[in-house]
């Protein structure tokens, strides 16, 4: 369990003896804690004993100049990880859940946006008083955890709950919060840990030093895949032809001009996870450009002898070493299921993505797209570029996620 910062609002009621041994399992468990003393708990123990504890000063006022100058309360608030209320006594729990701020402790509970933990102990006719139950109840509502107290024997001489938990049960209860913090933020970013490699936009064949060979895509289809991916976690390595577009957040990204350049960059950036060859890479180069810019009184119109460009997407997928999911598009204006589920095969991928170019899809928002994997075809309806983006990331992680 990575270390967190605890605030600790120690209650007045005999349990904050208890909060002295929590202090030491939080340290020891390599946890910093921040302790506030509310004016009942220094009846029970000294801010001494919670410093000397917690390595930390304590903070026992809302009228500390001092702080204040830095909007102290607040302050302490934002930089915890959780506030943990222990011992909550019936008074705490009240002012909590009424909005009463009236010293620091209430004050910062307030002005909080961090998750409050509440360990609630008091005598068991405090705890099963109706008042107390609205209380808990109001505070569950509004998202206050509050941990059930234990049943036994109380300080006060009776029996029932009330008792503070164990301080190692606190802790346990802290630690399972965070596990289950981790676990939803995994579930956010399935791609973490993974590479992505994506290639974008069109390529440029340079004919001479002021003309060149190219095509209509914008690259914004590729570049919403680099971002849904970055989004989902995944590190992202996007090659980008000539396009007019910024970098999502979190891309690495590395600008080519022609097929050869972007063939070398794809080289370079592996190994990866999964490649989503989005480039409308040209299929032609020059079989020989130019060094000096061709002039019309050079003569007749020059023949522009072509050669064929190496194909990326299928040398990726013959090699040993490919990512263990290579996705190509196919951009067709007619035919475009037979063409694309020809070309799956050809070209060895995995995954083709075909749409119908015949439209105003190559530099537009909206796509309309084919998934054909060897399992089939799904059509997907119109949507926008960024949806299709996100929908072909879910499958993307659940696909390395089976494997
Ligand atoms: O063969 P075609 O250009 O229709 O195939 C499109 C798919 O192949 C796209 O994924 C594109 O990025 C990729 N491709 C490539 N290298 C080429 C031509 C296309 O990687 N020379």
């Amino acid at each position: 369990m990575p270390s967190k910062r605890i605030l600790l609002i120690v209650g007045g009621g005999i349990a904050a003896y208890k909060a002295c041994e929590l202090i030491r399992l939080m340290a020891r468990s390599g946890h910093e804690v921040t302790c506030v003393l509310t004016a009942g708990g220094a009846q029970f123990v000294t801010a001494m004993t919670l410093a000397a504890l917690s390595g930390n000063r304590v903070h026992t006022s809302l009228w500390d100049a001092g702080e204040e100058a830095e909007i102290g309360h607040i302050q302490l608030s934002r930089a915890a990880d959780l506030v943990v209320v222990c011992p909550a006594s019936a008074d705490l729990l009240a002012k909590m859940a009424a909005g009463i701020c009236d010293d620091l402790a209430t004050t910062l509970l307030l002005a909080t946006d961090k998750r409050v933990l509440a360990v609630p102990a008091m005598n068991v006719r405090m705890w099963q008083h109706a008042a107390t139950r609205r209380n808990v109840a109001r505070l569950d509502g509004d998202g206050v955890i509050v941990m059930p107290p234990d049943e036994g024997p109380m300080a006060c001489g009776e029996f029932g709950p009330g008792r503070l938990p164990e301080p190692a049960q606190i802790l346990a209860r802290i630690e399972e919060l965070w596990a289950s913090d981790h676990d939803a933020a995994r579930e956010d970013r399935p791609l973490a840990g993974r590479h992505l490699l994506v290639t974008a936009g069109p390529t440029y064949e340079r004919i001479d030093p002021v003309r060149y060979l190219a095509n209509r895509s914008s690259g914004k289809q590729g570049f919403a895949i680099a971002a849904a991916a970055a989004a989902a976690g995944a590190r992202v390595t996007l090659v980008a032809g000539p396009v007019g577009l910024t970098t999502p957040p979190g891309i690495e990204r590395i600008d080519v001009e022609s097929a050869d350049e972007m063939a070398r960059a794809v080289d370079g950036a592996l190994p990866a996870d999964c490649a989503v060859m989005v480039a409308a890479v040209a299929d032609w180069r020059l079989a020989e450009t130019s060094g000096r810019k061709l002039k019309k009184d050079d003569g007749p119109p020059p023949t522009l002898d072509l050669a064929e460009n190496p194909d990326i997407l299928a040398d990726l997928a013959g090699r040993a070493d490919r990512p263990r999911l290579v996705i190509g598009f196919a951009a067709e204006t007619h035919d475009v299921l037979d063409h694309a589920i020809a070309k799956r095969a050809r070209k060895n991928a995995d995954w083709i993505v075909a749409n119908d170019v015949s439209g105003d899809v190559m530099g537009g928002e909206v796509n309309a797209v084919h998934l054909v994997r060897a399992k089939g075809v799904e059509s997907w309806p119109p949507m926008p570029k960024s949806e299709v983006a996100r929908r072909l990331v879910d499958a993307i992680a659940r696909e390395l996620a089976d494997g």
